[in-house]
């Protein structure tokens, strides 16, 4: 990790507002099949940060810890050790009232958009779901408008998940989430499961909403030619640590660490650049 990192943070940190701070978070977990007792560090150690309309990678071989690392920082899983903040709140010091009032800021999207969805609800029984949670949060737009943001026409507010592609079940889970107009979106692998064709328009859908809304998003993928597309800003992780960091293209195009080396000769069409993928 001897490269100057956080050197772009650093300069945009006074305009920036940080939005997610995670020091020294450890995760322990207890080893899947293992005896009892036989406990692991998930996450062990990790620093990230994650600034208000940023797009951060965190890249890693499967097992590597970037979903426990998410869920810790969603409020929604529990950490071991280290500080977890979220618009400058310490969650280890809120009440359980005050995580939840804070949930709504951070959205996450899935890898399986219908297996998020549930199938017996149509899109806009869904909506509707959603508002009753939070009425007063989610009354900026109607359903149609927010149908809008991801580029889906108001016909699809009476389809069920089945009735939907995958691609269209995606940018409906990308509209519940932004119902909320959270602060941060967590997209967890989100167009793995999808056609490249339709991955690409998911990933030039977050980005236009990066732009739109200012909302930062935290990427979690195994893939980098989608993070090199995606992020200014990547995480290496393996066995739960960051063992590199940096903008992506200086991370993509330099490696320093070998693990870093392994992870992109992987990638098929490893040669894309970020400047002929950026249009
Ligand atoms: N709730 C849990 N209980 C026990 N072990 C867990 C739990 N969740 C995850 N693990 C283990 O923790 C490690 C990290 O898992 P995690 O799901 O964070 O990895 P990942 O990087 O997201 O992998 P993938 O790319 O396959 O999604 C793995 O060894 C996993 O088996
Ligand atoms: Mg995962």
């Amino acid at each position: 990790m001897g490269r100057d990192a956080d050197t772009s943070a650093a300069v945009t940190a006074a305009s920036r507002e940080r939005i997610v701070g995670v020091s020294d978070l450890t995760v322990v977990h207890q080893r899947r099949g293992g005896g009892r007792g036989e406990r692991f560090a998930a996450v062990d150690g990790v620093s990230l940060h994650l600034d208000a309309g940023e797009v951060v990678s965190v890249v890693g071989e499967s097992g590597s810890g970037k979903t426990t690392l998410a869920m810790a920082l969603t409020a929604l899983g529990a950490h071991t050790s280290g500080m977890v903040e979220l618009l400058g709140h310490d969650l280890a010091r809120l009440s359980q009232r005050q995580i939840r009032a804070l949930r709504p800021e951070v959205q996450v999207i899935f890898q399986d958009p219908h297996g998020s969805l549930d199938p017996r609800q149509s899109v806009k029984a869904g909506f509707k779901e959603l508002r009753g949670l939070q009425p007063q949060r989610t009354s900026w737009i109607d359903d149609a408008g927010l149908l809008a943001q991801v580029r889906l026409s108001p016909d699809l507010l009476d389809r069920y998940p089945h009735q939907l592609s995958g691609g269209q079940a995606q940018r409906v889970c990308i509209a519940r989430a932004l119902l909320m107009r959270p602060r941060v979106l967590v997209a967890d692998e989100p167009t793995s499961g999808l056609d490249v064709s339709v991955q690409a328009e998911v990933l030039r859908l977050l980005l236009e909403l990066r732009e739109s809304t200012g909302v930062a998003i935290l990427f979690i993928s195994h893939d980098l030619s989608v993070v090199r597309r995606i992020s200014d800003r990547v995480y290496v992780m393996r066995r739960g640590r960051v063992i590199e960091q940096g903008a992506t293209q200086a991370v993509l195009d330099a490696p320093q660490e070998p693990y870093t080396r392994q992870l992109i000769a992987a990638v098929p069409g490893r040669t894309l650049r970020t400047a002929q993928v950026a249009a």
